[in-house]
């Protein structure tokens, strides 16, 4: 047994009984976080009203808290808020919930990635319609990316998920997007608010909220009654199909809770485009070499299903963009509990403790640009993501999609959306920054978005 003492876990000094409030902008948390792993490195704690939280933010030890023979997610903090929304769904369920394997058994086949290869010309047909209105902006327009790519998102998942065509890329379902905003933004602060601020404050708003987008998924359940199909898609699977291993199927109410989810989870994907038209206006050669690939694969013909595999050079651009950009900023892990233990979990071989019980919280904008494993790490090299360079990576700085049992269930969905909206994005249009000296700022709550980025757009021959 190592004889030398643990390295404290450093942090920011914090006040007596506040702690680290302050070190922390409730508006932007992980812009703070962000912040606090540059100063601090691979692992920093902060307090928080009596709470410590220890975050990581190196591969190595990302990676080894991946470890789920001793590590697991941690539902707590606002993942336990947005339970008011989803309850025990797929992304909130605790560990030892039923719910969540039954749940899991009945929605992942249907997001795998032959049936996701199946919905592609959903995700071409979207698209496209996004680029045709940008088209009909004519010369002197400007857009912010991010508002009219949640729309686009919207629209793909209702239309490859539930089978409803929206028509929402004019801004028509925007109160659902609205609602989506409003519950995670409280769920990220109602966990730093005294419970009764929380009731005066602003229960009925967070109530709301939950309201719009539960009846926003009833309203796809009345359109596909409405509609009978022999369609079998996401939605039937919540309806009709029984978990293989207990027969249920889900009840009405968690129906309601998985379609919920999917658009939480999927919003992901147009915050790491936004970004990644910023990272494409930054670096024109990536554009021209990205173009070159797609007349060299597609030729003449528009973008199919079979190109996407032969289309290396924009696999590295969307990686680069999931790395750089880490649209989901982190995720929770808890050591799972060892009976009768309570000793000091060890982490980098006893050179960090924690206590049994701590939660940790992942900071991938430190994970993702680890200069212990990338050179220059905040360049945006889509080279460094393809083939064997990207092979030879080590696993803690490909997390983008979480881990193990709870990684990401729509990552493929998510794949293939970014492919191929950044395929016809960079074959079908231009972009042209509006201010020049723009610099990456972020904000969110579940997830990280570029803050008042606008461009100009302008197809392409
Ligand atoms: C760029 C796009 C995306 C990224 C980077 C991303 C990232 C993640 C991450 C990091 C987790 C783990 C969260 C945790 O451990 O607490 C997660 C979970 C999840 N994501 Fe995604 N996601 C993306 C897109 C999507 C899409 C398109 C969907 C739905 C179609 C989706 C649905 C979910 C669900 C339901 C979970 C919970 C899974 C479970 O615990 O069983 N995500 N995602």
């Amino acid at each position: 047994m190592s004889t030398t003492s643990p390295t404290p876990i450093p942090g920011p000094p914090g006040l007596p009984l506040l702690g680290n409030i302050f070190d922390i902008d409730q508006k932007n948390t992980w812009w703070s976080l962000k912040t606090l792993a540059e100063k601090y490195g691979e692992i920093f704690q902060i307090n928080a009203l009596g709470h410590k939280i220890v975050f990581v933010a190196s591969a190595a030890l990302a990676e080894e808290i991946c470890d789920e023979k001793r590590y697991r997610k941690f539902v707590g903090g606002p993942v336990k808020e947005i339970r008011y929304l989803t309850h025990d769904g797929l992304f909130t369920a605790y560990d030892h919930e039923a719910n969540w394997g039954i749940a899991h058994r009945i929605i992942a086949p249907q997001l795998a990635p032959s049936l996701i290869a199946s919905h592609f010309s959903e995700f071409a047909l979207c698209t496209d319609e996004l680029i045709a209105k940008w088209k009909a902006l004519g010369a002197n327009n400007t857009i912010t990316p991010l508002t009219d790519l949640n729309r686009l998102n919207l629209e793909a998942t209702a239309l490859t998920l539930f089978g409803k065509k929206l028509n929402c890329l004019d801004g028509s379902s925007d109160s659902v997007l609205d609602a989506m905003e409003a519950s995670t933004s409280e769920a990220m602060r109602r966990p730093n608010r005294p419970k009764l601020l929380n009731l005066l404050l602003s229960d009925s708003k967070w109530k709301k909220a939950a309201a719009v987008q539960r009846a926003w998924a009833q309203s796809l359940l009345d359109h596909r009654a409405a509609h009978p199909t022999d369609r079998h898609d996401l939605l039937w699977a919540l309806l009709h199909a029984p978990d293989p291993e207990t027969g249920k199927t889900l009840t009405p109410s968690q129906v309601i809770d998985e379609i919920v989810t999917m658009p939480i989870g999927s919003s992901t994907a147009p915050c790491a485009l936004a970004t990644l038209i910023l990272f494409l206006l930054q670096n024109p050669s990536v554009v021209t070499k990205a173009r070159e690939e797609l007349a060299s694969v597609l030729g003449d013909a528009p973008l199919a299903q079979e190109h996407l595999a032969s289309l290396h050079y924009i696999t590295g651009i969307v990686r680069e963009t999931l790395r750089l950009s880490y649209a989901a900023p982190g995720f929770n892990i808890e050591p799972i509990p060892r009976e009768g233990d309570t000793s000091p979990v060890l982490l980098a071989g006893g050179k960090y403790q924690i206590p049994h019980d701590q939660a940790m919280i992942i900071v991938l904008a430190g994970v993702n640009r680890d200069p212990a494993v990338f050179e220059e790490p905040l360049a945006f090299r889509p080279e460094r993501m393809v083939g064997e360079a990207f092979e030879k990576l080590p696993r803690g700085v490909k997390r983008w999609f979480g881990n193990g049992k709870r990684e990401c269930v729509g990552k493929h969905w998510a794949w293939e959306f970014l492919v191929v909206v950044t395929a016809k994005l960079i074959h079908g249009v231009d972009f042209e920054a509006v201010d020049g000296g723009y610099v990456l700022k972020q904000d969110g709550w579940f997830n990280v978005r570029p803050v008042a980025f606008k461009v100009k757009v302008k197809g392409r021959a």
